[in-house]
């Protein structure tokens, strides 16, 4: 199956900018994604982003709300629709008129499936918190105490455990945390300081 998306232009330049209500992204989040676990991803990736944005990048509400939106819905279509992931809810997307960049950065959260290079800051985050949320929170549920005292080298301890979230690819979280300019240790600090306020 592939996931190509054998384009690399994503909605129209005159709609940048423009974005939909909170309110509505969870709509569509709660209508599209039935699984739980999903949804719970989405939300703590949603606000790895939003926190990134505000605190590392500065930027204002608005610009926090791009990056929160990629987040929140850049996975929707994978519960109902893998065949069509990434396609199905860009396409959803660019018929509501929503800026491009955001829809970029959905498009590019895994290049290796659908052919799309990260190129802006929002875009490698995203890439880079995808992969290494789902291998802090599987980490989590292991932990007696969940994320309560959670600490770097425990992470990177699972890191190295091929046969801890096997699923999570590690070469995929070196390559994103490279070109987003990051050390891998100063993604999951910020991980484990920001996903255990998140709760479905
Ligand atoms: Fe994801």
């Amino acid at each position: 199956m592939s996931l190509l998306l054998n384009r690399n232009s994503f909605g129209k330049e005159v709609n940048k900018g423009n974005v939909i209500s909170k309110n509505e992204a969870l709509q569509l989040l709660n209508d599209w994604v039935l699984n739980d676990k999903l949804r719970l991803h989405m939300l703590q990736v949603a606000y790895l982003m939003k926190s990134w944005a505000d605190e590392k990048e500065q930027l204002n509400e608005k610009d926090q709300w791009r990056w929160e939106m990629a987040g929140l819905l850049h996975d929707a279509d994978w519960d109902q629709w893998p065949e069509q992931h990434c396609q199905k809810i860009i396409s959803e997307l660019e018929k509501s008129n929503i800026d491009p960049e955001i829809l970029h950065a959905i498009a590019s959260h895994g290049p290796s499936h659908f052919g799309v290079e990260p190129e802006t800051q929002m875009d490698k985050m995203l890439y880079a918190f995808d992969e290494l949320s789902g291998l802090i929170h599987a980490y989590s549920l292991i932990r007696p105490d969940g994320y309560t005292g959670m600490e770097l080298k425990g992470v990177k301890k699972r890191l190295k455990e091929k046969s801890f979230a096997a699923n999570v690819s590690r070469e995929e979280i070196q390559d994103a945390c490279e070109r987003a300019g990051l050390s891998i240790d100063e993604v999951i600090q910020f991980i484990i300081q920001h996903q255990a306020d998140v709760k479905l």
